[in-house]
């Protein structure tokens, strides 16, 4: 599956930004940051990872991950990430971190399948005021807590 840099308008990857984030407030204040790659099946995008700078210095961010539903399952996920280290290194990054939900299980597995290691909490970051509802289950989990992950890259 071939991974490339996305040079189109931000706004038709809107579908892949939702997949991964159930706040459009918030996809709003980063989808239009960064970089984003993306993988195609034909002309179609059928997966997006944008990485984006934070306030520290020579600490990138994979802000946004997703691959469409019916798509998944075929190591376009996994391979989204490796393209997203692979880009982090070349601007030689020494970390590159990520954040989700602690309520997703599937992705704190597969965070830490790619490397990634749990670095920090934010509790009751997902609520009504940061635009989330307020009753959302993901596997019967409230959707409350964020948890930060961090792959070093630096040897
Ligand atoms: C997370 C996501 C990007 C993974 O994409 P994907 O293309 O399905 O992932 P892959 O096919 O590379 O599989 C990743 C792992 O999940 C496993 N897997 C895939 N489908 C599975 C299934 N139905 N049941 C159990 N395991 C599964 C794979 O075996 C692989 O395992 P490994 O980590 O041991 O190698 C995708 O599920 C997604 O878009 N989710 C919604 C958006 C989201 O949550 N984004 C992240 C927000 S932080």
């Amino acid at each position: 599956m071939p991974i490339e840099r996305y040079e189109g308008p931000r706004e038709a990857l809107l579908t892949l930004f939702a997949l991964a984030d159930d706040s459009p407030v918030q996809i709003a204040s980063y989808v239009g940051l960064g970089d984003v790659l993306v993988a195609r099946q034909g002309e179609a995008v059928i997966g997006h990872a944008q990485i984006v700078v934070t306030d520290e210095p020579g600490v990138l961010e994979l802000k946004s991950l997703a691959v469409l539903a019916e798509h998944r399952g075929a190591g376009i996920g996994r391979e989204l990430v490796a393209a997203a280290i692979a880009f982090s290194r070349e601007r030689c990054a020494r970390s590159l971190i990520v954040s989700t939900a602690t309520a997703d299980i599937a992705n704190l597995r597969f965070y830490q399948r790619r490397g990634f290691r749990m670095t920090r909490i934010v509790p009751d970051a997902f609520r009504p005021e940061t635009g989330y509802p307020h009753d959302l289950l993901i596997g019967g989990i409230l959707l409350r807590d964020q948890v930060f992950f961090e792959l070093k890259l630096a040897d």
